[in-house]
């Protein structure tokens, strides 16, 4: 059954197409990764899927309703939940703290013990945010999202500034987040060894449309993948 239906979205900003008539669906418990170069919409259509933006055509169905022109606020009670590019995290506040506020947000949402687990911060859960190292900050910003028990997550380029230790740990972090929340999980991210083994289906944007869609395989052989980032 899907879970998340893109139905059909477009966004212009002006005179700026910077979505386009784009439709996909992600099923609980797959991870969908969402690759192209800089421009293309990808962070545009998160903030359609879980933020502030109201398309200017199309909709986003959670289990069949529409969510597309809810609030952010009533998108994370209904189980959506997302993460920023910039890490934006209380600094003076325990990780515990921040994990305690986000859960409220709804009644199902885990523990703050289990949510730092499935991040691997469970150590970390009576120091302050300022205090640690900054890919332990955008863990820690994951869990944060993940405290409202959501069914729909959505990563920023979650792998930016990571050393290879680091993203090979926030490949299983985003695994378990599949595995365990059974969420639909959206992940856009430059880093194709981060992403081709974790995605089980890729979409490719250029220019506010969809490029190609598929398997990893099947993305990697597309000759219009191949033309489009060879002759950039
Ligand atoms: N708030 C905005 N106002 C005007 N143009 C925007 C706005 N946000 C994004 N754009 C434009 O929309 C296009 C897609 O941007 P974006 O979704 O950020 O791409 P990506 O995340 O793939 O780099 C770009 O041309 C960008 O300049
Ligand atoms: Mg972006």
């Amino acid at each position: 059954m899907s879970t998340l239906v893109i139905d059909a979205l477009s966004k212009d900003f002006g005179g700026v197409h910077a979505v386009k008539d784009v439709s996909v669906s992600v099923d609980r418990g797959r991870i969908l990764g969402l690759i192209g170069p800089n421009g293309s919409g990808k962070t545009t259509l998160l903030n359609m899927i879980g933020g502030t933006i109201a398309p200017t055509a199309g909709r986003v169905l959670l289990d069949g309703a529409d969510v597309s022109r809810l609030t952010p606020h009533r998108k994370v009670r209904r189980g959506i939940a997302r993460t920023f590019q910039t890490t934006r995290l209380l600094a003076d506040w325990t990780v515990r703290e921040t994990l305690e506020l986000a859960r409220r947000a709804r009644p199902d949402a885990p523990s703050a013990e289990r949510t730092a687990r499935i991040v691997g911060v469970e150590d970390d859960l009576d120091r302050v945010g300022s205090s640690l190292p900054s890919a332990v900050q955008r863990l820690v910003m994951i869990a944060t999202a993940l405290a409202a028990a959501p069914q729909v997550v959505l990563l920023d380029e979650p792998a930016v500034g990571m050393d290879v230790a680091e993203t090979d740990h926030l490949q299983d972090v985003v695994a378990r987040v599949r595995d365990e929340l059974e969420a639909s999980v959206i992940v856009v991210e430059h880093n194709m060894r981060f992403l081709m083994p974790l995605a089980d289906e890729v979409v490719v944007m250029a220019s506010g449309s969809v490029l190609s869609a598929g398997t990893p395989e099947h993305v990697r052989n597309d000759p219009a993948v191949i033309a489009a980032y060879l002759g950039s």
